[in-house]
């Protein structure tokens, strides 16, 4: 039987079908509730369950018994058993749209043995409306997608990026080691739903290793310079 989901506070309505997820059902409806691994751990799809009921497969890691207990639940595992009416986070009005640019090279220049620190410069004019914490596609020459996240704080359209070498890597022990300043590269962003919400009522924890450090400085440098 399908059930029907109601956005709090919004416009928004939407059917699931049997079976479907609440995520699944609204990305349908092209509703683009927040959202990354789909698999139930990373807790980023938790809405709150206002009104009916919900069911899951198997219990998502990415929920504490504390949160569930307060009413929440993960869009991308929760199967509706009722009609629901819901608090959740919907990510069009919270971030801007990717956009594809030419991004001049500025610097590559070597922070460790394998890990090479890229500057791009996007071109002026060119939104650099990205959240610390969402990263980048670099559109390689038959335009598959190498995806890095951003190392720094928006900052007049100059971006730095962690790249870690991969042996045998197209590009980053192919092309990264023979760009040079003012080459130009296609990039699409800003992407990705990881960024700080500071409405979040739960305590934050930041661990990294290697490169994966780089959102969460750009999320730390963002928070030393906001005044709240
Ligand atoms: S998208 Fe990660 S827990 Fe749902």
């Amino acid at each position: 039987m399908s059930h029907r989901v109601m956005l709090l506070g919004t416009e928004h309505a939407f059917t699931v079908d049997p079976d479907e997820s609440m995520l699944g059902a609204a990305l349908r409806a092209n509703i683009h509730l927040a959202h990354d691994c789909k698999s139930g751990t990373c807790g980023t799809c938790r809405f709150k369950l206002v009104e009916g009921t919900i069911c899951y497969r198997e219990p998502p890691m990415g929920l504490s018994p504390e949160e569930e207990e307060e009413g929440f639940a993960l869009a991308c595992q929760a199967l509706p058993t009722s009609d629901i009416v819901a608090g959740a986070e919907i990510l069009s009005p919270l971030l801007a749209d990717p956009a594809r640019h030419k991004a001049a090279v500025k610097g590559v220049d070597s922070l460790s043995r394998d890990v090479t620190r890229l500057t791009l410069q996007l071109p002026e004019g060119a939104s650099c409306a990205y959240r610390p914490g969402q990263y980048v596609n670099i559109l390689m020459d038959d335009g598959r997608p190498r995806s890095f996240s951003m190392a720094s704080v928006p900052n007049g359209g100059t971006i730095d990026f962690h790249v870690r070498t991969i042996p045998g890597g197209h590009f980053t022990e192919g092309r990264l080691p023979q760009l040079a300043p003012g080459e130009t590269l296609d990039v699409e962003l800003p992407l990705g739903s990881f960024f700080l919400r500071k409405d979040d009522f739960r305590p934050l924890l930041m661990l990294a290793t290697g490169t994966g450090l780089a959102p969460i400085k750009s999320i730390l440098e963002s928070l030393l310079d906001d005044p709240d």
